[in-house]
């Protein structure tokens, strides 16, 4: 029997790339341009198993293509608001993502960002490569003490859960949260976090707002204007989930107006493109979308997308199966 036909739109651990090109028969993107919504369409229409990743916005036009082969979308992330599911089943095809295996890495990274932005390591490198450090004085970079503070998470799934663990033992930080599906008890279990019933109530108490909620249509700019009115003066600002949870232009005006301290951000409106605005400022630490940039999680990350096309070819039902 003949291998199916895989077509990867970017390129991934080389000890993925390796697997998939053993298993099947597999077209890799060599030069890791993004693919435009034509290239994404001929992709569909000329291979078995499309493997997008977050970058790609397999919307309803490029889900609209003429005589579609591919019977699956194995995307190699968590996050799917770039895959229009409701399109994706219209046209026939299974999606997958790839949960967990990123939960404690991205976690690791709202944990840098909230550290980064607090103690002002982003601006004081900044300083000592400018060469503007001229020595240990009481009064030099005064940052916010994180430990024993208050953390409020938007969004209370695992990697929510992950930051409040690593928050809660490691810093001694009181955790409150919200979400509009609450855990179970026995997953937030000695995180001693209290639920709160709405987001501002969450914004009213938390010196370090993280924001662990999916992105599209349902959480579109819930951090805006309102927000930030809601948040203390003191507080900082997370975001590792998606860029267009927060509106960037009203994240801006409340740093330059003070009515928060700062924030961090590894996600972004538009991204690659970042505000002009945020680059100008210093009270803010970013980074390139990096939450789970890390070989072994990259390598694992490409290796549940082999899983659940494996699964699929096979006729059975992938572990990580959306639609
Ligand atoms: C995801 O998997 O959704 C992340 O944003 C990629 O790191």
């Amino acid at each position: 029997m003949s291998k199916p036909k895989i077509i990867v739109t970017r390129r991934w651990h080389p000890e993925v790339e390796a697997v998939l090109v053993e298993r099947f028969d597999t077209r890799l993107n060599e030069d890791d341009h993004p693919m435009s919504v034509s290239e994404l369409q001929d992709a569909l229409r000329s291979a078995d198993a499309v493997l997008p990743t977050v970058c790609d916005k397999v919307t309803a036009e490029v889900l609209g293509a003429d005589n579609i082969r591919a019977k699956i979308l194995g995307s190699n992330g968590v996050g799917f608001n770039h895959i229009d599911l409701e399109a994706a089943k219209a046209a026939g095809l299974t999606v997958t993502n790839t949960p967990e295996v990123l939960t404690d890495c991205t976690a690791d990274l709202a944990m840098t960002l909230l550290l980064a932005v607090a103690r002002r390591a982003g601006e004081g490198e900044r300083h000592l490569r400018n060469g503007e450090w001229t020595g240990w004085r009481p009064t030099h970079m005064m940052g916010t003490s994180v430990t024993g503070k208050t953390l409020g998470l938007i969004g209370m799934g695992r990697i929510a859960r992950a930051v409040a663990a690593r928050a809660a033992h490691g810093f001694n930080m009181k955790i409150i949260f919200h979400d509009p599906f609450p855990p179970r008890a026995e997953d937030i279990e000695g995180l001693n976090a209290s639920s709160c019933a709405s987001p501002e109530e969450v914004f009213a108490q938390a010196d370090f707002v993280s924001l662990h909620c999916p992105g599209g249509k349902e959480t579109y700019h819930l951090i805006g204007t309102e927000a930030f009115k809601a948040m203390q003066p003191g507080a900082f600002l997370i975001n590792t989930a998606r860029g267009d949870v927060v509106d960037e232009s009203a994240l801006i005006s409340a740093l330059e107006n003070g009515e928060i301290a700062g924030a961090g951000l590894d996600v972004f409106e538009k991204e690659p493109a970042v505000s002009a605005g945020l680059l100008k400022l210093e009270n803010v630490v970013l980074l390139p979308h990096l939450g789970s940039a890390t070989r072994e999680t990259r390598k694992a990350m490409g290796m549940r997308v082999v899983e659940n096309i494996e699964a699929f070819f096979n006729g059975d039902i992938p572990r990580d199966k959306l639609v």
